[in-house]
């Protein structure tokens, strides 16, 4: 099997100094505490409290996803994911990731599996689009509904649209193209599976939405559009393999929060995304979510107002060297930068001989994409290490399934020791409850009258302020 590689010399302070590198001495005094995260880790998975790190063994889950796939399948042309956070950005990662750019547009006898379409938010303009697209052929479109909780406003209000037009179309049976991926026992979207008879996949218990991919939430959408899923969780177990030492110097995952720990408390507290991939960029997406929501808390598990995490930024190689790096080299350095590169594209893509008479462009002339695209990482990389800004690089060999999962068991095991190191929970997210409370409380929700008239005073604009 390809395996991803961590290459984290151009972090170092031998590199970019040591005000803004990692030094060993840096590395030295977490390494015990990295020690204890890993211990207490590995306790907490013995006793069940980490099932996201033994998805990648569970087959029962696989035969149930492979059920459902083996039932759908023939019958659908069209794969609409309703869902969002976690239980979307699994879903385009994987696709974007792993199946080719023009998918969606390639006839139904070359493409791998239906159409895709993920909807993951509730623009009008968006939906209607799809609407459009699919309504003359609901017949063959699945519609799978991926909410948790059956709560979430914008999952409920596409499902509510979805589900009413596949009434109004198949009549009776429009219950047949619609697969629920919920809670296994309770929650408003598994009452309503019930209760209307839909067939149902689980998001694991105990598994939030942004450690969910690697379950039925992000597997059925790829399964379906012919990703080999079980390649992607054996690329998961053995990235699990590779992340069994607790020395901190042999364990990739702890050896990616130690360093971003450790440049946090050096003033990086942007963290920067950059495939080198057009196919990788998605991951970004997933990443940000991963890294955001886990890491950004007020308080810690015993102290208050820590205020702790990075933001993450996605960047596209080569794409934001025209748009990104003048601010990366020249900006102020509050940045740790993570290149994923890809060794063997699927293609190299010849560039054919020069324009004649056009010297300045020979250099290209009978070179390949591969060659052109790698070469601008390392330039790109090089350029950063000239003004002293770190970075790491994640080496794809090649994409395929086995090292995209790899990829995401990495960075969900890296997240888990940075919230260690933050001492803070990684698991739950308690800042995001406002803002669907005040929704709930806009729409009308009843319980949430007393909030609707706090929320009033911003909806009232102060002229004072408008130009
Ligand atoms: O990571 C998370 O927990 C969130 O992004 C959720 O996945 C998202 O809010 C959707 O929730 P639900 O699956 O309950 O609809």
């Amino acid at each position: 099997m390809d395996e991803i590689s961590l290459y984290w010399k151009n972090a170092t302070a031998d590199a970019v100094s040591d005000k803004h590198g990692v030094t060993d001495k840096d590395l030295k005094d977490l390494a015990p505490r990295i020690k204890q995260i890993h211990q207490q880790m590995t306790a907490d998975r013995k006793a069940g409290k980490l099932r996201f790190r033994d998805l990648p063994y569970d087959d029962e889950m696989i035969g149930a996803i492979n059920k459902q796939v083996e039932h759908f399948r023939d019958r659908c042309e069209v794969l609409i994911v309703l869902g969002i956070g976690g239980s979307a950005l699994g879903n385009i990662a994987l696709q974007s990731a792993l199946n080719p750019y023009t998918y969606n547009l390639m006839s139904d006898r070359t493409r791998t599996g239906p159409q895709l379409f993920v909807l993951d938010n509730v623009d009008p303009d968006q939906i209607k689009a799809v609407v459009d697209l699919v309504t003359p052929r609901l017949k063959k479109t699945i519609v799978n509904v991926i909410s948790k909780s059956g709560e979430t406003a914008e999952t409920a209000s596409q499902f509510m649209l979805f589900r009413d037009l596949l009434a109004q179309k198949l009549g009776k049976k429009y219950q047949e193209n619609i697969l629920g991926t919920t809670d296994p026992k309770g929650g408003t979207f598994r009452e309503i599976c019930k209760a209307e008879g839909y067939r149902t996949l689980e998001v694991p218990e105990g598994v939030g939405g942004r450690f969910s991919v690697l379950s039925a939430v992000g597997l059925f959408s790829a399964a379906m559009c012919g990703i080999d899923m079980e390649a992607i969780m054996a690329g998961a177990a053995a990235m699990d393999k590779r992340l069994k030492d607790a020395d901190v110097m042999k364990n990739p995952a702890a050896l990616i929060a130690a360093i971003h720990y450790a440049l946090d408390r050096k003033g990086k507290h942007i963290t920067v995304m950059m495939p080198y991939s057009t196919s990788l960029y998605y991951l970004g997406d997933w990443f940000r979510q991963l890294w955001a929501e886990s890491l950004g808390k007020k308080d810690g598990l015993t102290k208050k107002n820590v205020f702790a995490g990075q933001t993450p930024i996605k960047a596209l190689g080569t794409t934001d060297q025209h748009s990104q790096v003048q601010l990366y080299r020249e900006g102020p350095n509050d940045k740790i930068i993570t290149f994923l590169e890809v060794e063997r594209f699927n293609q190299k893509l010849a560039i054919p001989a020069g324009v004649k008479g056009q010297p300045s462009l020979d250099y290209l002339s009978n070179s390949n994409f591969q060659t052109l695209i790698n070469s601008e990482k390392l330039g790109t990389e090089f350029a950063l290490l000239e003004s002293q800004r770190p970075t790491l690089t994640i080496n794809f060999p090649r994409i395929t399934p086995e090292t995209v999962g790899q990829f995401i068991y990495l960075y969900e095991a890296a997240v888990s020791y940075m919230g260690g190191l933050y001492e803070i929970n990684t698991y739950d997210q308690p800042a995001v409850q406002l803002g669907k409370d005040a929704t709930y409380a806009l729409m009308g929700k009843e319980g949430f009258a007393d909030l609707a008239k706090r929320i009033e005073a911003v909806r009232k604009r102060d002229k004072k302020y408008l130009v």
